[in-house]
């Protein structure tokens, strides 16, 4: 168990350690030829629910990369399929259903899965994490993770990945009471999926809410908002809240002041977003992962610009604006690490 001391978690309640916390979404995955190596022959979901493997994976890119926090090597779909919920993830595309949930009906159905039975099957989950934290130093904390209702619901309702989530968003206004109650279920099984984590040594949670930037203000207020609060709330370990494309709601995205760090995709610069949320709110994020193929010299000044920026927030951890694209050379995420900590290795010839 880390210290709490450790700069990911002084950072997360506001503090600006000397040593600047950095870790990746995604750092764990197919960017490791160790990791590509390890899945030979297993499918992501039975690699998820695997405790030796999916901590080993959860420690490849501590080894490597010197990050400061560990993320649980796990997937949002995890808790649902843990709830017996026929879902696979099918390798270059992503969670796809067996019998999407679009009707009243299928609402209803689902909904009558008691939460509770995550709780009780989630043991693997709770044993990776015990194995993860077992092997951490004292300045690294793992983080627990699950997926937010609207990011969940978009892949639940649609069956698969979609681009606009057109039939999770038309849920909330055609059927109102099915929305809630569905979305009210989802935050009732990823809060046992992260109980779960926190049982097993986790020190902080991110809410990932990735698909959120394709709702409006006022419908993220009104019909989401409640329901990732809810996810979140009673928890006792610091919560980060993610979403992609949501400058237009980042207020909003402190749930009233239940996050206690707000991530930031690379659209918007962190002094703007510190100027939206304010001084009461740690920021994470935002390199571009367009930017991690780039030359050093054009990747450092931008690693550069983002820490500038990003004094302007009350502390900050340095991340990217989204998860590590499976093509990066790992190489360029240890280099920035060593960059952000004030260590460069000598430089290259390039
Ligand atoms: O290192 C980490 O960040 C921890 C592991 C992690 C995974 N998924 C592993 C994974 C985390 C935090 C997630 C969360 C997740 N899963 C999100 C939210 C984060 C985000 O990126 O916005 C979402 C939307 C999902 C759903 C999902 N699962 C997608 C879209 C995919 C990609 C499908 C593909 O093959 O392109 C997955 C599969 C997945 N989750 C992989 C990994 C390492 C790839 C599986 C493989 O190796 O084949």
């Amino acid at each position: 168990m880390a210290s709490l001391d450790a700069p990911l978690l002084r950072a997360l309640r506001g503090d600006r350690p000397e040593r600047q916390p950095v870790w990746f979404m995604r750092q764990a995955g197919r960017s490791l030829p160790e990791y590509r190596e390890l899945r030979v022959g297993t499918r992501m979901l039975d690699a998820c629910l695997t405790p030796d493997l999916a901590a080993e994976i959860t420690l490849q890119p501590i080894r490597r990369h010197d990050v400061d926090a560990a993320i649980f090597f796990s997937d949002i779909v995890v808790p649902l399929r843990l709830a017996g919920v026929d879902v696979v993830i099918e390798p270059g595309r992503g969670p796809v259903f067996a019998d999407p949930v679009r009707t009243a009906d299928d609402v209803a159905r689902i909904t009558t899965i008691d939460p509770a039975d995550v709780a009780a099957a989630a043991e693997p989950v709770r044993e990776a994490a015990r194995r993860v934290v077992a092997e951490l130093s004292d300045s690294v904390p793992l983080i627990g993770f699950a997926g937010a209702p609207f990011t969940l619901a978009a892949y639940l309702v649609e069956g698969g990945p979609s681009k606009e989530h057109l039939r999770a968003r038309g849920m909330m206004h055609a059927d109102p009471a099915s929305w809630h109650r569905l979305a009210g279920w989802l935050a009732k099984v990823s809060r046992a999926f992260l109980d779960a984590q926190i049982d097993g040594g986790a020190q902080a949670v991110q809410l990932f809410d990735s698909w959120a930037g394709s709702l409006a203000p006022a419908t993220f207020r009104e019909f989401i908002a409640p329901h990732s609060h809810e996810a979140l709330e009673g928890i006792e370990v610091p919560r980060i809240h993610f979403g992609v494309g949501t400058g237009a709601f980042l207020d909003d995205m402190r749930l009233g002041g239940l996050a206690d760090a707000v991530g930031v995709d690379w659209r918007m610069p962190l002094d703007e977003a510190a100027a939206l949320v304010g001084p009461d709110v740690t920021l994470q994020g935002n390199i571009d992962p367009a930017l991690l193929g780039a030359p050093w010299p054009v990747l450092e000044a931008h690693v550069d610009d983002v820490l500038a920026r990003g004094r302007a927030a009350r502390a900050h951890v340095l991340n990217l604006g989204h998860g590590v694209p499976p093509d990066t050379d790992p190489d360029v995420l240890t280099r920035i690490v060593a960059h952000a900590h004030g260590h460069d290795p000598a430089p290259r010839a390039d």
